[in-house]
């Protein structure tokens, strides 16, 4: 193999992404220097917060550059090394991005980490016992502070984040609700990932309906609620929250095209003494290893079932990734390269 199929980001998108918006080239592999490993990648990791660095705006990460590689989280093994603590063989977890190959020096914290496969499967280390799956801890643990009987809501609640919440908050002796995209995404969410109830947005499309559904689905009020979503869905839980409730902003899909998502009624934040926090996970790195471990465990003890869609080859990466914007995966959004 002496060449290495790579995905740009060749233009901003205006408005919506577009497939336009990425190219597909083929560039020689690259030799190992001293100090370095080539990492061959399985399965790239697509991800809502790409969107975002799309464009050339102002947020807690530089934009993804223009010509250069999409970033991204990979796993994959290394098929030649000339670092002391890497050898031909490893399974790694990185961020390789969207590309067959990548060259990294693994003495940069947090390059690459070796991962052991013997009871959870190699993708996983890009879900429920990756990032996905910390993100969700992080905001269930150490915002959320959950207490045993009190009601958890989630939004894009089959999803990799939204299923290692359900596992996390269920094992902390919660009453979990999910709210999903269409009927066969909740009926997953409780028959599969151990939701006690899932709301179908898509059936409940105003705040109005959907504050019904939620006062049905959650007849103690909501305690927590982990926010990934915005706009109406976020309006109508806040209608719904306990006193004191605490609630993790962790994404707001539903504007990553950039569509405002005005908030309704702000005043309930402080009728309610809300506690609100926003998040990034990779700045709270001294939680992975903990995090890491109770997921692994409940992926290995099958308290965390979570579903993966897979796209074939690197060229399928920008269909699969708008899909993902649009509610079109099903749990963790892979591309499979090998
Ligand atoms: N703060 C952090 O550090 C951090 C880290 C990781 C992820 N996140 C955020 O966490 C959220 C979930 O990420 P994930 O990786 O687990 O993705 P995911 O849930 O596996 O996939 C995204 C899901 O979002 C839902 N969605 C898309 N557009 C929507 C819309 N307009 N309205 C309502 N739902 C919509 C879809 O589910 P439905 O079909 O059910 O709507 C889609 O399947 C995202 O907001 C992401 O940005 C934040």
């Amino acid at each position: 193999m002496t060449t290495n199929q790579q995905i740009l980001l060749d233009n901003r998108p205006q408005g919506e992404a577009e497939e336009s918006n990425f190219k597909l080239v083929q560039s020689p592999l690259p030799t190992v220097g001293e100090g370095q490993v080539l990492v061959r990648h399985h399965y790239l990791s697509l991800d809502p917060y790409m969107r975002g660095r799309m464009n050339d705006a102002k947020s807690y990460a530089q934009p993804q550059p223009l010509g250069e590689v999409m970033q991204g989280g990979t796993v994959g093994e290394v098929v030649e090394s000339r670092h002391p603590k890497f050898k031909t063989g490893d399974s790694v977890v990185g961020m390789g991005g969207w590309q067959e190959y990548s060259l990294v020096n693994p003495s940069e914290p947090g390059a690459l980490r070796r991962v052991d496969t013997t009871y959870v499967p190699l993708s996983y280390y890009l879900g429920a016992v990756g990032m996905p799956g910390v993100t969700a801890w992080y905001g269930l643990v150490k915002i959320i502070q959950p207490k045993a009987g009190e009601t958890m809501v989630v939004s894009a609640a089959t999803g990799a984040v939204g299923s290692a919440f359900a596992a996390l908050a269920k094992a902390r002796g919660c009453r979990v609700v999910g709210i999903a995209g269409g009927a066969e995404k909740c009926s997953y969410a409780v028959n599969e990932l151990g939701f006690d109830a899932c709301i179908d947005y898509r059936e409940n499309p105003d705040i109005k309906s959907m504050a019904k559904a939620l006062k049905e689905a959650c007849p103690n009020g909501i305690d927590g609620y982990f926010e990934n979503v915005g706009g109406y869905i976020f309006d109508a839980v806040l209608l719904r929250t306990n006193a004191f409730a605490r609630i993790a902003l962790c994404g707001m899909i539903a504007g990553y095209d950039g569509q405002p998502l005005p908030l309704a009624n702000p005043a309930l934040l402080l009728v309610n003494r809300i506690k609100l926090e926003g998040f990034i996970v990779s700045e709270h790195m001294e939680v992975w290893g903990e995090a890491l471990t109770e997921l692994g465990g409940l992926v290995a003890a099958g308290q965390l079932k979570p579903r993966e869609t897979i796209a074939q080859g690197l060229a399928a990466a920008p269909a699969a990734f708008l899909g993902l914007l649009k509610g079109k995966n099903f749990g963790k959004q892979l591309v499979k390269l090998i």
